[in-house]
């Protein structure tokens, strides 16, 4: 049997105590993150994403920018050196603080701060664009709609969400749970407009081709 770096979760309803009351409660998955935030990674590769660096340089990623589930910052910090007004935020202290440490050495200005993704609606200000590498296709069946409806909150109408995520063109169970088309859609049907849904690759450590995955540009209408 293959291992698994983390679960595929379907079902996840020992975290719905946390996914109501994300500041105060611990569920098992901030217990994973936190514990593979205390070495490398897998999916850390020191650098942006491929498809970030491609977006950016094609000029779809526009005005100030958060990155929801930054890690360690790398693609908010890429899209900072390339003029955006940039933030990362994630719920774990750990990756946060090497986004901090990293900004500081490169001598960037990027804002970065620990909270949940279910809670964004408490940042109390609007972006341009919303950038996602790897976080969406973390989230369980619960956690999407309440996800969307945050997601909302922070984004300016007409500005784009875009997400890259694990796809089911992925063989075998090894990593995080693959995401379909059909998922995708279903989750942006309503006040939302669906620019594209491409066959994308998430870089990796392990495994240097990546993984397949789409890349999607989802607009708020
Ligand atoms: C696969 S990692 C990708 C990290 C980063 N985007 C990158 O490309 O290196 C997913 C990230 O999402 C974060 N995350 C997962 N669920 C979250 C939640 N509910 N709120 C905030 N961050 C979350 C994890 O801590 C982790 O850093």
């Amino acid at each position: 049997m293959s291992k698994r770096i983390f679960p595929i979760t379907t079902d996840k309803k020992q975290c719905i105590t946390f996914i109501y009351f994300p500041t105060n409660h611990h569920s098992m998955e901030t217990d994973f993150f936190e514990s593979v935030y205390q070495g490398e990674p897998p999916w850390d590769i020191g650098r942006p994403q491929q498809a970030y660096m491609q977006l950016e340089q094609a000029g779809e990623i526009v005005g100030s920018v958060l990155d929801v589930g930054c890690g360690t910052g790398e693609n908010a910090m890429y899209l900072a050196e390339h003029g955006h007004e940039a933030w990362g935020i994630d719920f774990i202290p750990a990756a946060i603080q090497k986004a901090r440490e990293k900004a500081a050495q490169r001598h960037l200005t990027a804002t970065f701060r620990v909270l949940n993704v279910l809670a964004l609606h408490t940042l109390g200000r609007t972006f341009d664009t919303v950038i996602d590498s790897g976080l969406f296709h973390t989230l369980s069946d619960e956690e999407r709609p309440l996800f969307v409806d945050n997601l909302g909150t922070v984004l300016n109408r007409g500005g784009v969400y875009f997400m890259l995520c694990v796809s089911e063109a992925e063989p075998g169970d090894y990593g995080p749970r693959r995401v379909t088309q059909a998922e995708i859609r279903e989750s942006f049907k309503e006040g939302w407009r669906i620019n594209y849904i491409r066959p994308a690759t998430l870089e990796g450590r392990l495994r240097p081709s990546g993984a397949h995955g789409w890349l999607s540009s989802i607009s708020k209408e």
